[in-house]
C-alpha cells in the first residue's frame, strides 16, 4: 500500500477517534476489521499521529487475540480446542483442516482464502466439537464434514 493510501485510510479512521491512549483499542479495533490485520505501517502513523510510542502500541496489539500482526485469509477458522471440543474430538477436526487445506494453526492458505487458529471456547459447549468460520459456527462436526463446509466457502 502507497504512503499515501496509508494516510488517507487512517484518516479516515481517526477522524472517529480522540487523540491518546483511549482511543487506541477503538482504533486498533478499526484497522483489524478493515484489513483483517493491523498492517505495520499503520502501526507506525498510528504512533506518531495520536502521539502513543510504537512500543507500547506493539504490546497491546500483541497482547490482544483479536488482534494479528499477520495478513489473515478472507475466511478466519476457528478451531475450538476447550475442554467440552477436545473430548469430542477436535484434535481430529484441526487434523482434517490441515490436511485439507496443506497448512498448520496460526496459518493462511496460499491464496488467501482460509487461516486457522485456535482458541479456547467458542461458548457453545453443548455442540461440541465446534468450529467457527468468520463467526458462524458449526456444531457437532465430524472430521468428514470439514470438507463439505469448506467447498460452501471455495465457490
Ligand atoms: S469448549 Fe468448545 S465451545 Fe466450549
Amino acid at each position: 500500500m502507497k504512503n499515501s493510501e496509508v494516510i488517507s485510510e487512517l484518516d479516515e479512521i481517526l477522524e472517529q477517534y480522540p487523540s491518546g491512549y483511549e482511543a487506541l483499542l477503538p482504533i486498533l479495533e478499526d484497522i483489524q476489521d478493515r484489513f483483517n490485520y493491523l498492517p505495520e505501517e499503520f502501526l507506525k502513523a498510528v504512533s506518531e499521529r495520536v502521539q502513543i510510542p510504537l512500543n507500547r502500541i506493539y504490546s497491546v496489539a500483541t497482547f490482544y487475540n483479536a488482534f494479528s500482526l499477520k495478513p489473515k485469509g478472507k475466511y478466519v477458522i476457528q478451531i475450538c480446542k476447550g475442554t467440552a471440543c477436545h473430548l469430542m474430538g477436535a484434535n481430529l477436526l484441526s487434523e482434517e483442516l490441515s490436511s485439507l487445506l496443506n497448512i498448520a494453526e496460526g496459518e493462511t492458505t496460499k491464496d488467501g482464502l482460509f487461516s486457522v487458529e485456535s482458541v479456547r471456547c467458542l461458548g457453545c459447549c453443548s455442540l461440541a466439537p465446534v468450529i467457527s468460520i468468520n463467526g458462524k459456527v458449526y456444531g457437532n462436526l465430524k472430521p468428514e464434514s470439514v470438507k463439505k463446509i469448506l467447498k460452501k466457502y471455495k465457490k
